[in-house]
């Protein structure tokens, strides 16, 4: 047998999905979906058939109305559960009917008062990286794509939004269906499905944004600008491909800040912070649009080719958009976030590499911001080495050339070498993809905004703090910058408290600025942000952010036990995949 994923149990000689119609009913009641998916495969295929799954209930497996055998036959912690289809018969179709697992660990189902509305429940998905087997069997490795259709049967009044065009709508009775269909092939991490109550927002012609009633209004001025990001994006990496780009609001759990779903991006709503300064985010996930979605990585040890490709446009989109100032500034933050990620791992961890060997360790938990800070470096280098117009080329080739494909490391590196032969005898490609730590011939950084913090924390370093009228013209990313800068100093309690009302922290809701700012008054010894900490991890579900705060809180000894209880008490509020990594953090640490 040829396993060509890691992460997954699917064999790719036996043949590939196509397409899945999908009729799903969602239960709020008993916090499933009950699933029926007619499968079409690329060939016939006789005798065995892999598919990935997990703990999903599988009820009948046919072909035409005959049963087809099937056992599953091997688990593994990290990728679940082989569903091996037996005995087939020149069959390129079959059907399972199966009901998901209310612990699915694709989805969230939240109560009504997790909500903004607090009167309907909401759930959505999250697969990637390997979640989808929890809502249906497949090969659920992102170097296999399919078309679907989905019949999306809910409760009265709520609404189904997919990461797919919308057909129809149909009330019935106490429910509504929807019809969805997605006529561009994605791979299944790309699979993605909410229901709520939820208002509509038209943006522009090609855009639009889905939140609930109460935060629609907020959404729609804050995401505004998304048609004209929409516009420079397509300048920078040829059409879009996928007709529409909406944005869903999810309610506050929602692990991630956001998440690329073809046609609908899942978005954080602590994204909304009223003066648009959070929207990178958007620029982010439309430009996955190309790198990811269109060209993925084959598998998740090519996670670079998805991430840092990514964040490479969305600088370069943030250059033309923001100016280069702020976009030299957030390449600064985000160079600092690696430099501390690398101290973390150790600058010789494996972890550290482009290329990733990640056969033992779950996707969820690898050290990703090497992915896309590392990752857009290396190709910021490689255009500082060739130009700037030659490597434009190269990127719109290079989307045309592999457009819903994917695409291992080795393969982008001989396209590359082919097309920019001169590349490789300035930048050294070995280093940057297969060593571990951060190449010193790494781009040169100019921002006087990020300056001006970096003057002040010096200043600050040397005895004197920035008062209010230095400060007052500081953007939230400088905030940010400068509490961020002083993470590894000790302040003192007086210091605490003075930052707190100089940057008015009580008030603030800017998740970015509180965690850099908890980061050093946990160590610190200041209690008196014990109920800002509460706040915090009762509202905000982003585990990028939770995963800091819980490190510090576990090694410092005022809150070492309270991170322990204050975890207990918000589990239910968290999704599956934050609650499973904060949980490693707190018994990691013997809590
Ligand atoms: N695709 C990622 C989110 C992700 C990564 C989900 C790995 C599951 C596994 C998304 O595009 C992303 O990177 N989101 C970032 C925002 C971005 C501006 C760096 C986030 O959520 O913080
Ligand atoms: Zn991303």
């Amino acid at each position: 047998m040829i396993t060509e994923d890691p992460h997954s149990f699917a064999d790719f000689s036996q043949g590939r999905i196509k397409h899945i119609d999908f009729e799903i009913e969602v239960d709020f009641t008993t916090r499933t979906m009950k699933v029926l998916a007619h499968y079409h495969l690329d060939h016939p295929v006789t005798g065995s058939f892999f598919l990935d799954t997990r703990a999903v209930e599988i009820e009948r497996i046919s072909q035409e109305g005959r049963d087809i055998p099937w056992v599953l036959d091997k688990q593994d912690e990290i990728i679940g559960e082989r569903l091996h289809l037996q005995d087939l018969v020149q069959a390129d179709h079959f059907s399972i009917q199966l009901t998901t697992s209310p612990a699915a660990s694709a989805l969230q189902w939240l109560m009504p008062k997790q909500t903004a509305g607090g009167m309907h429940p909401f759930v959505y998905s999250q697969c990637q990286a390997i979640h989808a087997r929890s809502i249906f069997p497949c090969q659920d490795t992102p170097s296999i794509r399919f078309t679907y259709t989905a019949n999306v049967r809910v409760p009265h009044p709520l609404k189904a939004v997919m990461g797919a065009e919308q057909v129809d709508q149909v009330e019935s009775g106490e429910s509504i269906v929807t019809s969805f269909r997605m006529l561009q092939p994605i791979p299944s991490y790309l699979f993605a499905l909410a229901a709520g109550e939820l208002a509509f927002r038209e943006l522009g012609p090609r855009t639009g944004i889905y939140a609930e009633p109460e935060v629609i209004d907020a959404a729609a001025w804050e995401f505004a600008e998304n048609e004209q990001k929409l516009k420079e994006a397509e300048k920078l990496l040829g059409p879009y491909l996928w007709d529409r780009y909406d944005v869903l609001i999810l309610p506050p759990s929602f692990p991630f800040g956001g998440m690329e779903n073809p046609r609908l991006t899942f978005l954080s709503p602590t994204t909304i912070v009223g003066d648009r300064s959070l929207t990178n985010i958007i620029t982010h996930e439309l430009a996955h649009a190309w790198t990811g979605n269109l060209v993925t990585n084959a598998t998740w040890e090519d996670f670079w080719i998805n991430e840092g490709w990514t964040t490479y446009a969305e600088w370069r989109i943030t250059e033309v958009l923001e100016g280069s100032d702020i976009e030299q500034l957030i390449r600064y933050i985000n160079g600092i976030y690696l430099r501390k990620l690398l101290a973390r791992l150790g600058r010789d961890s494996n972890l550290t590499c482009l290329k990733t060997s990640s056969k033992d360790i779950d996707p969820d938990e690898s050290g990703m911001l090497v992915a896309y800070v590392k990752g857009a470096d290396f190709l910021f280098s490689i255009e500082n080495a060739v130009g700037r117009e030659k490597f434009d080329g190269f990127v719109k080739r290079y989307i045309e050339a592999y457009q819903f494909k994917s695409i291992t490391t080795e393969a982008f590196l001989s396209f590359l070498q082919k097309e920019l032969p001169e590349a490789s005898k300035q930048v050294d490609f070995e280093e940057w993809v297969y060593q571990p730590g951060y190449p010193e011939s790494a781009p040169v950084l100019h921002s006087q905004l990020y300056d001006e913090v970096a003057q002040a924390v010096d200043a600050y370093r040397a005895g004197a703090r920035p008062d209010a009228g230095s400060v007052g013209s500081w953007s939230g990313r400088q905030v940010f910058q400068f509490l961020f800068m002083l993470e590894d100093q000790k302040i003192s309690l007086e210091d605490c408290q003075y930052f707190e009302a100089l940057f008015g922290l009580e008030e603030s809701s800017a998740v970015d600025i509180l965690t850099a700012f908890y980061l050093s008054a946990i160590p610190a010894g200041y209690r008196e942000i014990r109920p800002g900490i509460e706040r915090y991890v009762k509202t905000i579900g982003r585990e990028f952010y939770l995963t800091q705060l819980f490190r510090c809180m576990v090694k410092t000894d005022w809150t070492r036990e309270f991170a322990r209880t204050l975890f207990e008490e918000n589990r239910a509020r968290h999704h599956p995949i934050t609650v499973k990594t904060i949980n490693a953090i707190l018994t990691k640490a013997g809590l």
